[in-house]
């Protein structure tokens, strides 16, 4: 009887454990979509090794990743030096799991993940932009862009272009922009 139990026990925590990851998982890719960005699909560590290369961040930068999902970029600009990294993520799971990352990593004062839509986003004080979205994000992303920034900001973009703009650099799938003097 009681081994009966155990397995009853057991099947029903593994039901749950599955339901719970299979809604974790579809959320990852339905929330983005609705937010009118890119599905969760993290950097990996060689193009970020080119997205650090182009960007030269300094201790002067404040550094925005524009969906952040699970803080790498975010926690690795901090590492680097920069003196804020802010990340904006509207799956809140990713958010949790970034912000228990940083707090992991040391980093709670320097780097925080904003539970925020990046169409709210203001990039005002923003000196280095982090980008990997979809295309047809991109237009959007390209209008706040020229709305906050200032001359001398840059923008490192994995994987897709800014329409109508012409990178300063391109290394393999990785793109550098620099907003230019407005005069
Ligand atoms: C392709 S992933 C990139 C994740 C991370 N920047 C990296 O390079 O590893 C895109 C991320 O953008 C997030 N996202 C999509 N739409 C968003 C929105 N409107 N506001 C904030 N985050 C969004 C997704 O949840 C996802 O985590």
């Amino acid at each position: 009887m009681d081994i009966i139990i155990f397995f009853l026990i057991l099947s029903a925590t593994l039901v749950i454990v599955t339901n719970v990851l299979a809604i974790y998982w579809f959320g990852a890719m339905l929330i983005p979509a609705f937010a009118g960005g890119a599905p969760y699909v993290p950097t990996r560590p060689e193009i970020m090794e080119r997205m650090f290369e182009l960007a030269q961040i300094s201790q002067n930068d404040i550094v925005v990743d524009l969906g952040s999902g699970d803080g790498r970029l975010v926690i690795a600009s901090a590492q680097a030096g920069a003196k804020q990294s802010i990340g904006y993520e509207i799956h809140p799971g990713l958010v949790r799991l970034s912000t228990w990352k940083i707090r992991r990593a040391g980093f709670e004062n320097s780097a925080i993940i904003k539970n925020q839509s990046m169409w709210n986003a203001d990039l005002t004080h923003a000196d280095l932009i982090f980008l990997y979205q979809i295309p047809y994000a991109m237009g959007r992303i390209k209008r706040l862009l020229e709305r906050d920034l200032r001359p001398g900001s840059r923008i490192v973009s994995h994987a897709f272009k800014i329409p109508g703009w012409e990178p300063d650099e391109v290394h393999g799938n990785v793109l550098l922009y620099k907003i230019k003097d407005r005069a």
